[in-house]
């Protein structure tokens, strides 16, 4: 756990382990020692222990057997697996055609999907991305507008990680399966796990990306949850593990523990994280000024400000060396802008944080954050 000298608001770039989950882990990594692809007796146990992971997953997440896992190294890959691994199936399948495939998104995609660009372009298809407004949504009719008879993916995030924002898939998936009802449907639900209902995000898409270590997993797994039929091709040869679609000896100690902190993240206080990030807004806007708040439609547990007068890095290192631990945005932009910090279109002279809260925070850490708040504006704004 975070040590309580500190106040930790970052849950969104990784929250604490938690105890469950590291005695979950602990215990499988004693019992479990063997390769799950070995066909003796301590190596079907292992398989075993996956596949039961495997399935109390999908009932933690409200899923039937209509749905399948296949475990990843973390968020990032299972996106890769699903705008890649399909696109190239696509590539293949319509190698004669004229018109080159393309997966369409939206610019406030995580780093994850954006990142696929190149190799898509290397394959011979193309990523087209789609504007959001200034409050971080992304209309469905725009993504619908931009789907066509040749786009093999539409991929849209369900929570955004920099602002919190919820998009609406739902309508984006049906306005895309009218022009182009071959196209699958691909979710990041990486933000979203824990504080929406997954499952009903599945009834509008064909595959989700999750990441165990933003709800109190490990880090290091995660997953690609896919209807059963959606075909894929692997992004790596190797063995046949994961239904051959992710190779390589799988990290079962990792995919127990993150099992486990799905289960434990169902049971969790979604209403209760909503109401302490209302509290701290509420008491920025009455103790600060100079405040712009960001987004609308949110998650509930991401809060993203801009401060007038200090600078983002500025705002997150005084915080810091005050025990307070906040983000500039996302972990994946520490060194450069964002493109979701682009897109708020804010003057140089206006700093973003990024406050995300957790099922480990309370009202006086909250309390605390903002007086630390208070103090750090008065003591540093120009
Ligand atoms: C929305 C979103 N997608 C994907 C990822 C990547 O997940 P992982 O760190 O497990 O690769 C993150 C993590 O920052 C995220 O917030």
């Amino acid at each position: 756990m975070a040590s309580k000298s500190s106040i930790y608001l970052d849950n969104a770039a990784s929250a604490p382990l938690r105890v469950e989950v590291l005695a979950a882990m602990n215990e499988a990594g004693r019992a479990e020692f063997a390769n799950p692809s070995s066909s003796h007796g301590a190596g079907r146990k292992a398989a075993a222990c996956v596949d039961d992971a495997r399935q109390r997953l999908l009932v933690a997440l409200g899923l039937d057997d209509s749905w399948r896992v296949l475990f990843t190294s973390g968020g990032t890959e299972a996106d890769a697996l699903a705008v890649i691994g399909r696109t190239a199936l696509v590539v293949d399948r319509t190698r004669k055609q004229a018109a080159a495939p393309t997966v369409v998104t939206t610019v406030i995609e995580h780093p994850a999907v954006l990142g696929c660009r190149s190799i898509l372009s290397r394959m011979g298809a193309h990523l087209e991305i789609v504007e959001s407004d200034r409050d971080g949504h992304v209309p469905p009719a725009a993504l619908a507008e931009a789907v066509s008879p040749h786009t093999a993916v539409l991929s849209v995030m369900h929570v955004n990680n920099e602002l919190g924002t919820v998009q609406d898939v739902d309508s984006a998936a049906k306005l895309a399966r009218l022009k182009n009802p071959e196209i699958m449907i691909h979710s990041d639900a990486v933000q979203s796990l824990g504080m929406l209902g997954i499952d009903t995000l599945a009834s509008s898409v064909d595959c989700m990306s999750l990441s165990a270590h933003k709800i109190g997993g490990p880090r290091g797994v995660g997953a690609l949850v896919l209807r059963r039929g959606i075909e894929l091709a692997p992004l790596t040869g190797g063995g046949d593990q994961e239904e051959g679609l992710r190779p390589g000896t799988e990290n079962l100690v990792g995919i127990v523990g993150f099992a486990r902190a799905v289960e434990l993240c169902r049971h969790d206080d979604s209403g209760r994280i909503l109401g302490l990030t209302e509290r701290l807004q509420s008491g920025i806007e009455r103790r600060i000024d100079g405040v712009q708040f960001h987004g609308r439609v949110l998650s509930g547990h991401i809060l993203a400000l801009s401060i007038q007068g200090i600078g983002s890095d500025v705002l997150v290192r005084a915080l810091s060396d005050r025990g307070v631990y906040v983000s500039s945005g996302s972990a994946c932009h520490s060194t450069r802008k964002s493109h979701v910090a682009k897109i708020l279109g804010l003057g140089p002279n206006w700093g973003t944080i990024r406050f995300s809260l957790s099922w480990q925070t309370t009202q006086d850490d909250v309390d605390q954050a903002l007086d630390v708040l208070c103090a750090v504006v008065r003591d540093f704004r120009v």
